[in-house]
């Protein structure tokens, strides 16, 4: 992307050139390479919270004008979550919750009716895609293969395995440690064949893709996906469930209370229609607008900027840690095309600790550092086998990597100084391994 343009992009967030203190000494520009877990908003999600609260009132329980307008909108937002996903009103509806491991939570307490009902998942979910169903269901992990990415063919081989019995596939569309993205329309169809539902969970692919809920061939259909607003450069505690109104209407919800009953008597309750049935308590206006107007504001972008920006710079990046002979890069560096703008390496002889520590205090770079929330995972990553973890954690502590996550407004100029700054790292701090 050209300068000017990138200059313009960065300037529809608040606070990237909010400097910090660094080393209790300079102050100075930081960089964000952490948005795999949290992005800053755009200024327009404050603007749009601020003009708003001048209307506060609550939401489906009054008359007064405040409360309409605010209910009013609430709905709007709704829509605009179902028109953003493709996803017809008549089949499916939007459910707001507090991020995606709430809205897995969710799913996986409402869909879940037997222990005995099958749940297929894979070893490159994240903990919020792989407790919830834990212990609660009949559960089964597709493996990843030596490069991380999920084995298709375990997959199919699972599913006919079960047909007829599957009740869940439930995947990433993105992993938050290698960025690889899968491929859901085809596991849609796989899963759809055998008769089961998918869930995706999209706390990483959207922000990053477009995703469609619906398909030219129906069988590629999504019916469950979650999503979290602060990653797509929105805050407030909020994100989605967009799946199957049916499902809903049909299942007990999981939280009950207030906003959730047409009526309740002594002993016996009628439920509302989803999503009020499933949207207990006062709803989260502000959590829903925020995320709404950052939605706007990445379409207003285009995914045609966003993608291309970031595979420019995931490239270059890549590029520039392969000239490091101290630093090990896991998952496929070479085949880059279904990986988002997420890498994670180590440096010999420094611990993923030291490396994320040191970025921070010499140049205020942030990364993420650890198992990412992703244990099982990270480990297959790094290569530890099984029957050698135990004896790794003894050694070593949890099985980590130092993470870069891209974001929209990430740049180039943000790569060398990253760059610069290993570089500098490796000179400064490993003596002891110099060639
Ligand atoms: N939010 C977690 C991350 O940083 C999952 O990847």
């Amino acid at each position: 992307m050209h300068k000017e343009n990138m200059e313009d992009l960065r300037k529809l967030f608040i606070g990237l050139d909010k400097k910090v203190i660094v080393n209790g000494k300079g102050r100075i520009v930081p960089i964000n390479f952490d948005n795999a877990a949290t992005t800053p908003p755009f200024k327009r999600v404050l603007k749009k919270v601020l003009e708003t609260s001048e209307y506060y009132g609550s939401i489906a329980r009054g008359d007064g004008q405040k409360s309409q307008y605010c209910s009013d909108l609430y709905e709007e937002c709704r829509n605009y979550v179902l028109k953003y996903f493709n996803a017809p009103v008549e089949k499916y509806t939007a459910i707001f919750v507090s991020n995606t491991t709430d809205g897995l939570n969710k799913l996986s307490n409402i869909l879940i009716e037997k222990s005995d009902d099958i749940v297929i998942t894979t070893r490159m979910e994240h903990h919020s895609n792989d407790l919830p169903w834990r212990n609660k269901c009949n559960l089964k992990y597709v493996e990843t293969d030596e490069k991380g990415r999920v084995k298709m063919d375990e997959l199919e081989e699972l599913l006919n395995k079960y047909n007829g019995q599957v009740k869940l596939v439930t995947v990433t569309g993105a992993s938050n440690v290698t960025g690889y993205i899968n491929d859901i329309k085809k596991i849609a169809k796989l899963t759809h064949r055998c008769g089961g539902k998918i869930i995706v969970d999209g706390a990483q692919l959207v922000p990053h893709k477009k995703v469609s809920m619906i398909s030219d061939d129906c069988e590629e259909n999504i019916d469950f996906l979650v999503y979290s607003a602060h990653k797509i450069y929105a805050p407030f505690g909020s994100g989605a469930i967009v799946g199957l109104k049916d499902s809903f209407n049909k299942l007990e919800p999981d939280i009950k209370g207030g906003g959730t009953v047409q009526i309740v008597l002594d002993n016996h309750l009628l439920w509302l229609d989803t999503p009020e049935k499933n949207e207990a308590g006062t709803p989260n206006l502000f959590g829903a607008i925020a995320m709404v107007e950052a939605m706007k504001e990445v379409e207003k972008i285009g995914f045609k900027t966003i993608e291309s920006n970031e595979k420019e710079i995931l490239e270059y990046l890549i590029k520039g840690l392969k000239e490091f002979n101290k630093v090990i890069l896991y998952g496929d560096n070479d085949n880059i095309d279904d990986r988002l703008g997420i890498i994670v390496f180590n440096i010999e002889g420094m611990g993923y600790e030291e490396v994320g520590e040191r970025l921070a205090e010499i140049r205020a770079i942030a990364v993420r550092q650890g198992g990412f929330c992703s244990h099982p995972y990270t480990r297959r990553v790094l290569g530890i086998k099984t029957n050698d973890l135990q004896q790794y954690i003894s050694k070593n502590g949890i099985p980590g990597m130092v993470r870069v996550s891209l974001g929209i407004y990430n740049t180039k100029k943000e790569v060398d100084i990253f760059l610069e700054t290993i570089e500098y790292m490796c000179r400064r701090y490993l003596i002891r391994f110099k060639n």
